[in-house]
């Protein structure tokens, strides 16, 4: 598909180790995610893809090892210190995370509220930006649920690119979406990386959406990395790769010959 080596990482897990209590979640982690790129983060449930997107947010904290941020050692940072990393990161969290009390301009708008200290006329101009950049322009006074699952993930794409990030992390945008709704957040994504040249870093399950958006891919498997482009990986022939893959042939095609679709 595309030529992709991550030569220019802008974010980097090296020898990264995390537990639990007594289970061990990361163990040498290492990994690097291009800056530019749509990198896919792969792995089965409890594999830490949602871990290791906290911990490049700063949200979580590796017992060991380094995390770097556009070239920044953010392991030993202040909280004060994270806040401006963080600005420069934007947030999908899984299921969307979208506040029910609030509009859906007003969680758009959270973020910039947060940190930016705009005045409003400025921060409503930019809300409504970002809403028609996710095809939605009209549903800024619906509450979150007032929408639709497709339109909640966008909703919340929105927000998580309302500070002009660079880098945007993105965990299982995909998940319990119906096949029209994976392919539109998916080309929403495709389009910030291309227009907006946004380090994309999602985790996702979804293996055929992953073969047609990503780079890269970094597939956690046991507490390490096995990293490349998705040709590469599928030709690699290492059999847990290939073992997830299977699985996910079978699940994917009981899914589409239960929706008739298949
Ligand atoms: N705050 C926490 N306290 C204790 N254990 C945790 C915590 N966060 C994650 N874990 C454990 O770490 C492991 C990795 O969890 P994580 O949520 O990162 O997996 P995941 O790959 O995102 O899974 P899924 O695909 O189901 O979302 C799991 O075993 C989980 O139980
Ligand atoms: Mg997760």
């Amino acid at each position: 598909m595309h030529a992709a080596a991550p030569s220019d990482p802008h974010v980097e897990a090296r020898d990264v180790g995390l537990s639990f209590g007594n289970r061990v979640v990361f163990q040498d982690l290492d990994c690097a995610f291009p800056r530019g790129r749509i990198t896919v983060l792969m792995g089965g449930s409890g594999a830490g893809k949602s871990t290791l997107l906290r911990m490049i947010g700063g949200l979580e904290r590796p017992d060991r090892g380094s995390i770097r941020v556009a070239g920044e050692e953010i392991t030993g940072l202040r909280e004060s210190e994270l806040f401006r990393v963080r600005q420069r990161i934007g947030m999908l969290f899984q299921g969307g995370a979208l506040l029910d009390s609030l509009s859906v301009a007003e969680n758009v708008g959270l973020p910039l509220h947060e940190h930016a200290g705009l005045p409003a006329d400025a921060i409503a101009a930019e809300v409504q930006r970002r809403l028609d950049s996710v095809g939605l322009p009209d549903v800024g006074d619906l509450l979150p649920s007032q929408l639709s699952g497709g339109m909640v993930r966008r909703i919340a794409l929105a927000r998580a690119i309302v500070r002009d990030p660079e880098i945007v992390l993105c965990d299982e945008p995909f998940s319990g979406l119906d096949p029209l709704n994976v392919r539109r957040i998916e080309a929403l994504l495709v389009r910030l990386n291309q227009r907006l040249g946004l380090t994309l870093i999602v985790a996702s399950h979804h293996v055929t959406s992953a073969f047609r958006m990503a780079h890269h891919l970094v597939f956690l498997l046991q507490g390490a990395a096995i990293t490349g482009t998705p040709e590469e990986l599928e030709a690699s022939g290492d059999p847990r790769v290939e073992q997830f893959f299977a699985a996910d042939r079978e699940a994917e095609a009981e899914v589409q010959a239960w929706e008739g679709t298949g």
